[in-house]
This record gives structure tokens, C-alpha cells and sequence, in this order.
């Protein structure tokens, strides 16, 4: 049957078999915004065959992808794509890299799909329904002491501009000994701390399409996902973004608020 789970899996599964198929070959690979900020033919193949299998099942749906932007419809439902995350890591030959469709309607996230194909794991969610790696039902880990937590976190293409105190932030947190990793992909990220492999995420001005397939799948987990007001995300806009189970993500809120805190007042001198 194509229900909108299935469909969206096997979208992921396609593109993750031209991912895998692609890595480590010869590739054109071009900047976009900035020098890093890249794009390779397989972000665009990659995308290309997920709208086609998309618009098999669901020809009257909407499409919102990383690459070709808005596909408007009178359709409420909405597939948010991410062909390829974690494109740097993938054009240098680093197997952390996955593919994050979701579908949303309205502000409502209805399924996630994460698939990181170097790895064959596949992460899933549909709302109400709780979250699955492979099948397996996944949780967030139960750690509510921040020094004691193990996190993740990633920077915008435009980190040299600090948005968002985004460099002091990560600055202060791996000051308080705490170990701080960054993959490089935030879809993986979320998956992650879905999976119980990371305790919590944050990280600063995400698009809908990096972010909304694993906040469902970090809260059919267990977890929260909030933004640095500490409210729910709007899936259709860019948003920063904090996930983990509910206790650790607002520790991680009362941190980053503290450092905001200490720049914005100008307590903080050169
Ligand atoms: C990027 C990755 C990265 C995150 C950036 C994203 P892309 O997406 O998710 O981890 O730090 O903010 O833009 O360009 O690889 O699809
Ligand atoms: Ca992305
Ligand atoms: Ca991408």
C-alpha cells in the first residue's frame, strides 16, 4: 500500500542506493553561498529521484526540497526534503551523510525518515506511533545531569558570523568538560539522540528540511525538541533547535540562555 510511511521510506532507500554508489567516485561538486556551503551532482540525482517516487504515489502533494525550494499545491500535505545532509562530509570522502524526508501538515510533522546508507540503519517515525531504527524501537537516554551527558552540536554554513552567539555557546559547554561532538550531518544528529547515542543536540538556524524528520523521530523517542525561547519549532521556517529528553534539553536551554545572557547585557568585555 502506499501510505505515506512507505513511500517515504522507500524514497530513502532509492537515493541512499545512488549515494552509496557515488561515494568516493568522481564528482562535480560546486559552492553555493560560501565556499563550503556545497553542492555535488549527487545532492541534485539524489533529490531527483526521491520527487520522482514522490510524485508516483502522491502526485498531489507539496514538496519543499533543500535544492529546488517550494513545489506548491492545494495540498495541506507537504514533503520536506533533504537529498543528501551532511553534503561536506560526503564530498570528502566521510561516511556521515543521510537522506531526511518528512511530511508535514500545516505546523504538524506526520512521518520521519532518516536514512544513513554507509551504515544500512534507517530511522523512522510516524506521529503517535513511537520511533524505530531498522525496525527496532529506539529511545532517548534518561541522563538529566548535563556534566555527566555526551552531546552533539553542528554550525551554520555562516558560522564566521557568529549568528546567534553560536561560537561562545559551543565554547561554553565544552568548558564545563563536557565531550561535544559534530558530525557534520544534523539529521544524523537527531537520529542520534533519538537512538540513545548522544544525550543531546543543539545547534543554531536550521532549515525545515535538516530538522524535521528527526524532531519527530527525537519525540516518537521520548525527547523534546524546543527552540532557544524554548518553545515548539515552526517547521517552516529556519529555526534553532535543541533535542533531548525533556530534563537535559532545558539544561542545555538554561546554558546557552546564560551565555546570551552575558553577551547581550554587555557583561562581557574584550
Ligand atoms: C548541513 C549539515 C550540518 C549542519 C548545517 C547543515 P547539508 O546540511 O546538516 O551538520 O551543521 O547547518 O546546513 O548542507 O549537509 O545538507
Ligand atoms: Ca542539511
Ligand atoms: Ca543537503
Amino acid at each position: 500500500m502506499d501510505t505515506l510511511l512507505n513511500t517515504a521510506i522507500e524514497a530513502a532507500r532509492n537515493a541512499g542506493a545512488l549515494l552509496k554508489e557515488g561515494f568516493r567516485s568522481q564528482f562535480s561538486v560546486s559552492s553555493k553561498t560560501r565556499y563550503h556551503d556545497l553542492v555535488t551532482e549527487y545532492d541534485l540525482r539524489a533529490e531527483a529521484i526521491i520527487m520522482e517516487h514522490i510524485r508516483g504515489s502522491f502526485p498531489m502533494h507539496a514538496i519543499l526540497t533543500e535544492e529546488s525550494g517550494h513545489h506548491e499545491t492545494n495540498s495541506d500535505l507537504t514533503w520536506v526534503i533533504d537529498p543528501l545532509d551532511g553534503t561536506v562530509n560526503f564530498a570528502h570522502g566521510i561516511p556521515l551523510f543521510c537522506i531526511s524526508i518528512a511530511v508535514i501538515s500545516n505546523n504538524e510533522i506526520l512521518v520521519g525518515v532518516i536514512y544513513s546508507p554507509m551504515t544500512d540503519e534507517l530511522f523512522t517515525a510516524e506521529q503517535g506511533k513511537g520511533a524505530y531504527c531498522n525496525g527496532n524501537p529506539i529511545k532517548v537516554t534518561e541522563i538529566t545531569t548535563l556534566a555527566k551527558s555526551f552531546l552533539v552540536t553542528g554550525f551554520p554554513y555562516s558560522v564566521s558570523d557568529n549568528p546567534g552567539y553560536c561560537i561562545e555557546h559551543f565554547s561554553h559547554l565544552v568548558s564545563m568538560g563536557i565531550p561535544v561532538r559534530r558530525l557534520g550531518s544534523a539529521a544524523l544528529d537527531l537520529a542520534y539522540v533519538a537512538s540513545g547515542r548522544f544525550d543531546g543536540f543543539w545547534e543554531v538556524l536550521l532549515q525545515p528540511w535538516d530538522m524535521a524528520a528527526g524532531s519527530l523521530i527525537v519525540r516518537e523517542a521520548g525527547g523534546i525538541v524546543i527552540d532557544y525561547h524554548g518553545k515548539q519549532l515552526n517547521m517552516k521556517s529556519s529555526s534553532s533547535i535543541i533535542a533531548g529528553n525533556s530534563i537535559l534539553a532545558q539544561e542545555i536551554l538554561i546554558e546557552l540562555q546564560k551565555v546570551d545572557h552575558v553577551y547581550q547585557s554587555g557583561e562581557f568585555h574584550e
